[in-house]
């Protein structure tokens, strides 16, 4: 039998109950985390989302609350009147609770439940996935609840920093047309209209320029979006970004103030950082060439070294070939590792670089009697004193060299061979933060697939003014007004200054292969919408999940997620995507050609 609220109202949360509450007749509400029969003393925890509170019930106090509270369970919702008192002696120091207890005087069970399928606790045991079909347990343990508590604070302090930056929050359509962000769309069809189809926003991009064409000035949204890509550890079908866009700016340090002003609000009021000073600014060219990535961790060293020179007449093939086809050969200095690695470590480095395209992974290893290497048999004297002097090379290191006729996967390969290197030896403090922006990406990048021109961000990104010429004589050198946002190494947003020219804009779109019909059909609303004026304008959106998992320090995106997809893109509390009515597919006139997979 349960029992009603009736009149009983919450005095106080369970967790903010203190010392100097003792004395006082207080009433809570929560969960039942705990339950200790002592006999004729009974103790429970009450928890809610502010966090716990020891209840005692005592025989001699009441008899008939306290034979009531025999029989409550874990996870019983409870309703509980008593008076707060010390524990004495029975201090509990982990708990900010833990001075005081409530003698209970009564008690009402508000509801009942069965066994939980794992109990509700931080160092949970139970596995994901079926942590997962019964998320809303899972989101009882206090670990997540707080990380919700933090996204939302969050996202209140952008809306607050934005609005006082002159922002409106304004919403734009779910049901659109297919943004240009290069992910395949999640797909909606429509009924009144068999055989078409609304995409999902990947990002709101082509609302908010228009946002700005209509004189909205400035706009931002903590905008859902939606891409069909292949899931990683930061990354989600259903994702959130902080959106924003602001007329009259044509360089990209006017957006960058206002965004990098945004991550210093948010990092000091969730951490206390502080901040002196603008973040460093990189540029694309130097992020690839010192970290091999567009998204340097510059939290420690291990940066690339140029030894193209040194290798390109040398006697191993691999080397002097990847010079020869214009492609990179480089090298970092792993400082005092040798002691740590084994022949068994390099073979596994050597699988590593292989999933980033690298054919291999040379290795020299200094150490008291002389050199092992890999390779070293292979190269002059000479040669190899000049790696060594170029690498910095001491007794005790190691040195892996990545050579490829394509520089991006050189660079790829040791620019994430080195952040693995420094997680796994722990090279680094992981509990410092580092801030910076990368600058002047290329325009374009070539796609081997499509064997054409792409937009490196999206094709509305204006190109920087110097290199304008560059767009008839050699695109690919064309550097962008774009930049990102990278924190600890990841990239926690990006944005640029737009095309608000209707002829540069043409332009940009047969440098990436749009004929005039595609233009027109792809984006024709919105190419003529400049005909009508458009301010200089440029936007940035910020990933909040990202953003959210770099402030509590989390390394999965599905923790700071109410809802979340698994690696496949399903929902397993729902079990969403699912089969739906055939009379469904009819109404919408679609038919499948092929059966569930199970
Ligand atoms: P972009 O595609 O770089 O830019 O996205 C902006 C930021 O969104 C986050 N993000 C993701 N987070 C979780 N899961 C995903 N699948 C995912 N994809 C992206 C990243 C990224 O930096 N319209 C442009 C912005 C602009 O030009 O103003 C855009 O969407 O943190
Ligand atoms: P091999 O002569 O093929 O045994 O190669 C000698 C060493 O060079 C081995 O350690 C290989 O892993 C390495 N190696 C092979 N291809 C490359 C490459 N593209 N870049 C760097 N090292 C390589």
């Amino acid at each position: 039998m349960v029992d009603l609220l009736g009149s009983t109202k919450r005095t106080n949360k369970c967790g903010e109950l203190r010392a100097t509450d003792i004395d006082k007749v207080v009433t809570v509400m929560g969960f039942v985390s705990k339950y200790r029969n002592l006999g004729n003393l009974l103790f429970i925890d009450v928890r809610d989302i502010s966090g716990l509170v020891q209840v005692s019930f005592d025989d001699s106090v009441d008899k008939a609350v306290f034979e009531k509270a025999t029989t409550l369970r874990t996870e019983y919702v409870v309703a509980i009147t008593g008076k707060v008192r010390s524990r004495g002696a029975n201090i509990n120091k982990n708990l900010p609770t833990g001075e005081i207890e409530i003698l209970a005087t009564e008690l009402k069970i508000l509801a009942e439940a069965e066994t939980t399928p794992f109990e509700i606790k931080d160092d949970v045991k139970a596995s994901e996935t079926l942590r997962l079909q019964y998320r809303y347990l899972d989101l009882r343990r206090p670990q997540l609840q707080q990380i919700l508590v933090l996204r939302d604070k969050i996202s209140r302090i952008t809306r607050n920093y934005l609005a006082d930056h002159g922002f409106l929050d304004i919403e734009t359509p779910y049901l659109g047309k297919s943004t240009p962000e290069g992910a395949r769309d999640y797909l909606v069809p429509s009924r009144v209209h068999p055989g078409e189809f609304y995409a999902l926003p990947q990002s709101p991009q082509l609302y908010k320029q228009l946002l700005m064409i209509a004189g909205m000035d400035r706009y931002y949204q903590i905008a859902k979006c939606f891409r069909d890509e292949d899931l990683r550890a930061n990354r989600q079908p259903e994702f959130t970004q902080i959106d924003m866009e602001m007329s009259y700016v044509e360089s990209c340090e006017d957006v960058m103030e206002v965004a990098e002003g945004l991550v210093k609000a948010i990092f000091s009021e969730c951490k206390g950082l502080k901040f002196d000073g603008k973040f460093r600014r990189i540029t694309w060219k130097e992020a690839m060439e010192r970290w091999g990535s567009d998204k340097p961790d510059t939290r420690f060293g291990l940066e690339l070294n140029n030894i193209s020179d040194i290798v390109k007449d040398c006697g191993f093939g691999v080397f002097s070939g990847a010079v020869a086809a214009n492609g990179a050969v480089r090298a970092i200095n792993a400082k005092g590792l040798a002691s740590k690695m084994t022949r068994k470590d390099m073979d596994a480095y050597g699988e590593f670089v292989k999933s980033y395209g690298a054919k291999g992974l040379a290795w020299a290893m200094v150490k008291e009697d002389g050199i092992t290497s890999s390779f070293f048999k292979f190269l002059s004297e000479e040669e190899k004193d000049a790696i060594l002097k170029k690498l910095d090379a001491q007794v005790g290191d190691v040195l892996f060299f990545v050579a490829s006729d394509k520089k991006k996967v050189t660079y790829d390969a040791l620019g994430a061979l080195r952040c693995e290197l420094a997680n796994k030896y722990e090279l680094f403090d992981k509990s410092q933060y580092d801030f910076l922006w990368v600058t002047e990406f290329p325009m374009f990048e070539w796609s081997e697939e499509e064997q054409r021109l792409v937009a490196m961000h999206h094709p509305f990104t204006s190109p920087m003014v110097e290199d304008f010429a560059l767009l008839d004589s050699d695109p690919i050198n064309a550097r962008s007004n774009a930049y990102d946002m990278v924190i600890n190494g990841q990239e926690a947003g990006g944005g640029s200054i737009r095309i608000h020219n209707p002829e540069l804009q043409k332009k940009i779109f047969n440098l990436i292969g749009l004929t005039p019909e595609q233009i027109k059909s792809k984006f024709g609303f919105f190419v003529d919408a400049f005909k009508y004026g458009a301010p200089p304008h440029g936007g940035l959106a910020f990933g909040l999940d990202r953003m959210v998992m770099l402030v509590s320090q989390n390394d999965n995106i599905k923790d700071v997620i109410a809802f979340p997809k698994v690696q496949n893109a399903s929902c397993l509390m729902s079990d969403a995507p699912s089969e739906v009515d055939p009379q469904q597919l009819l109404d919408l006139k679609i038919e499948c050609s092929q059966e569930k997979k199970d």
